[in-house]
């Protein structure tokens, strides 16, 4: 272990944290990403002395100077994670070693400095721990946990950046989507694309999500809940929405899911499902799958179901399918079946309801 990995995270300041009623009221129905905790943890990074001064304080602003890199070249990277309140009152993570080697996939990607596995999962348990009482107690709450890093330089050259920061704040959340767990309507968009081959697509970079925000835009204007993306080069298979991965059901039963080729995020909800459908026994294809295909199988009942996923998402049902070529209907337009179950044994392994074979909960 070398210096840098002995670094630990101490308690800065506690700042005014929020008073016990006020933050009951805050929690009670928290939608998604609007209620945040009273603290946050920080580390630093220079080229001259790598990672330094971790910490734990107060939540509050930071302060940037106009001219640092990440405002001009958008070196940034995130993740996205829950904090869960088990049956019996403790607080669990949900993979968390997955979310560490996926950021620093993103950060090689971006040419940003690796952030040590234990210092990541440090950042994440000493925060959740001090912030645990944020947990909604209301059912589907949890806490979502956004570790994030940034150029920090004061800098407007164009390289990697010589000083980083990275963050990590948490928020109390209910559902992503205002109709819960309902099915939701997706456009196809056929004027964007989200990422090409050879580009940043499997990394979770801001800039993926920037880039799909004028096409999310046409899918409201289309009176869609997502946008769904096309591969870049032949505008033909279906690659992912703006945030969540996709699956497909097959009235046999076989599930079908886009495969991992560099322009997809790895999800980790993802291989998750990939993983409880296989202990089913249920034959799991990770193949490309057309977007005309996906409207013929929906139109002659071959396709049963699809579904997105992600940690915002968790499991969510899609209806109906919309484009400049018309709309089309995924079974009776409702969760299906196999849809549901998954759903169920996934949320109920994260709040430990039900029997954990993988090991994947890891409770603080
Ligand atoms: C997540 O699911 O954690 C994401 O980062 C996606 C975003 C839609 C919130």
């Amino acid at each position: 272990m070398d210096a840098q990995t002995k670094l630990t995270f101490a308690i800065e300041e506690h700042g005014n944290p929020v008073p016990a009623s006020e933050r009951a009221e805050r929690i009670a129905d928290p939608g998604f990403g609007r209620v945040f905790t009273d603290h946050m943890a920080m580390v630093r990074w220079s080229k001259d002395k790598g990672w330094h001064d971790a910490k734990i304080t107060a939540r509050r602003p930071i302060e940037m100077d106009p001219a640092s890199s990440v405002l001009h070249y958008a070196q940034e990277i995130f993740e996205g994670m829950k904090a869960y309140r088990l049956a019996d009152g403790a607080t669990a993570l949900f993979r968390p070693e997955e979310n560490a080697r996926r950021f620093n996939r993103s950060a090689t990607r971006m040419a940003m400095p690796e952030l040590p596995e234990q210092l990541f999962l440090e950042s994440i348990e000493k925060l959740v721990s001090i912030d645990r009482e944020w947990i909604p107690t209301a059912e589907g709450g949890a806490l979502y946990i956004r570790p994030f890093m940034f150029a920090s330089e004061v800098f407007l050259g164009v390289r990697p950046a010589h000083e980083y920061l990275y963050l990590v704040i948490a928020s109390s959340v209910g559902a992503y989507f205002k109709g819960g767990a309902k099915a939701i309507s997706i456009w196809v968009s056929e004027d964007y694309t989200r990422a090409a081959p050879g580009g940043t697509g499997a990394a979770k970079c801001g800039g993926n999500y920037a880039a799909s925000l004028v096409a999310q835009a046409q899918a409201i204007e289309n009176g869609c809940d997502q946008v769904v993306f096309l591969d870049a080069a032949e505008h033909r298979w279906v690659e992912e929405l703006g945030g969540m991965n996709l699956f497909f059901v097959m009235e046999d039963g076989s599930m079908v899911t886009p495969p991992l080729k560099g322009t997809i995020l790895p999800g980790i909800t993802r291989e998750s499902i990939l993983a409880l459908a296989r202990d089913e026994g249920i034959a799991v294809r990770e193949e490309e799958y057309a977007i005309d295909q996906w409207r013929a199988d929906a139109e002659s009942g071959r396709l049963r179901e699809t579904f997105a996923c992600g940690t915002a998402a968790v499991v969510t049902p899609v209806g109906t399918v919309r484009s400049s070529k018309g709309d089309f209907t995924i079974g009776a337009g409702g969760t299906g079946q196999l849809t549901q179950r998954l759903r169920d044994r996934l949320v109920g392994i994260q709040r430990g309801e039900q029997a954990d074979p993988h090991g994947w909960v890891k409770r603080l």
